[in-house]
């Protein structure tokens, strides 16, 4: 029997695709360790059927006796899910459906962070952490950090950690190798198609993988449209958009933000690092320092294409954020 105080886990979105997907795994210890209890704290939009699917969602919690689950709550209230919460994962907002860029939901999902961002900065934990993976990530994630007055911006991160296992697994595949033998795979920028999932500086079995690769053209044309293009594919192959692989990509963005030493992939408020625009929030590789902090890696040299890529993508950042002005506190 572990005696740790338990962390509270506020979900937004709890009764959706991700949620289903996230809320058993964080129960059951895959986030924040196996000796770490956790109380749940799933927020739904006020309608009679989100509100009837959550208590379905919590019932099967129930059912899964799991024993760090030390209690749940389900709410409609922000203030009542954020309430004193140490981790909180911004999942709940439209996702989008085919023909559909991630930037076209901006203006219906946009609002939801400006008053969850208040709510958070208000009620939750001193040592508050934030996640967001609704869509747009990196956009939404700056709206809720300017809401902020009491939590500084680095507590705020959003999720491009699917765009690295997606550029992983794909580099594994060409080279005909195990996923473990992929290093170095980070994702600078936008979670949108701009996306650059820097292969400059991967490695596969410790040696540089455009060297083992052996093809450069297929890494430009080939290998970043299809990293950066995947969100879209999964939407076209199961007309919904990908929730198993977002919700463990979520897993492994706090499960390495409070292991000291993980090195991965984070958006965050970029300060001007590799050349992105002053308080846009931008994917790049961080270190983890201690429990729920990190500092950037700085130390990658961009070679002229590199700076290209993150150049197009920064230029979307900064779109994105010229198109919220007005949700920004
Ligand atoms: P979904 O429609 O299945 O579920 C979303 C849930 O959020 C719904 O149950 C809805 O009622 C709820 N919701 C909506 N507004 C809310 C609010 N204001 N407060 C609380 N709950 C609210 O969608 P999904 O498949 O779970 O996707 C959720 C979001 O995650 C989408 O925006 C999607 O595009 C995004 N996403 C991001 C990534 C990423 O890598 N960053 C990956 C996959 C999906
Ligand atoms: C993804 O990358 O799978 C998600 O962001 C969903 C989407 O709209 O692409």
């Amino acid at each position: 029997m572990t005696t740790k105080p338990p962390v509270r886990v506020a979900v937004t979105g709890a009764a959706g695709n991700i949620g289903y997907a996230l809320l058993f795994r964080i129960a059951s210890g895959e986030m924040l360790g196996k000796d770490q209890p956790v109380i749940l704290q799933m927020l739904e939009i006020p309608t009679e059927g989100a509100q009837k699917a959550l208590k379905g969602v919590a019932m099967e919690l129930d059912d899964c006796a799991f024993p760090l689950l030390a209690d749940m709550v389900l709410t409609d209230d922000p203030k009542v899910a954020f309430k004193d919460a140490n981790w909180s994962l911004l999942v709940g907002s439209k996702p989008r459906g085919p023909g559909m860029e991630r930037a076209d939901l901006l203006k219906d999902n946009g609002k939801i962070f400006i008053a969850q961002g208040k709510a958070i900065d208000e009620v939750a934990a001193d040592d508050a952490r934030v996640a967001v993976v609704g869509n747009p990530c990196n956009t939404n994630v700056m709206i809720a950090a300017s809401q902020a007055k009491r939590l500084s911006p680095d507590r705020f991160t959003a999720m491009v950690r699917l765009d690295e296992n997606r550029g992983r697994a794909q580099l594994a595949k060409k080279a005909g190798v195990s996923i473990n033998d992929v290093s170095d795979l980070y994702i600078y920028g936008n979670h949108s198609p701009t996306m650059f999932a820097d292969f400059t500086h991967a490695k596969i079995g410790g040696k540089a993988a455009a060297d083992v690769i052996g093809d450069e053209a297929w890494l430009k044309n080939d290998y970043l449209p299809t990293v950066g293009k995947r969100g879209a594919a999964i939407i076209e192959a199961r007309g919904q958009s990908s929730a198993a692989s977002a919700a463990n990509a979520l897993i492994d963005h706090v499960r390495d933000l409070v292991t000291p030493g993980k090195i991965h992939s984070v958006a965050v408020n970029s300060e001007g690092r590799y050349g992105f625009a002053e308080g846009v929030w931008a994917g790049m590789p961080v270190k983890t320092t201690a429990p729920g902090a990190y500092e950037v890696v700085t130390s990658y040299e961009m070679d002229e294409f590199a700076k290209s890529k993150i150049a197009l993508t920064n230029d979307e950042l900064v779109g994105e954020r010229d198109t919220v002005k007005d949700m920004l506190g």
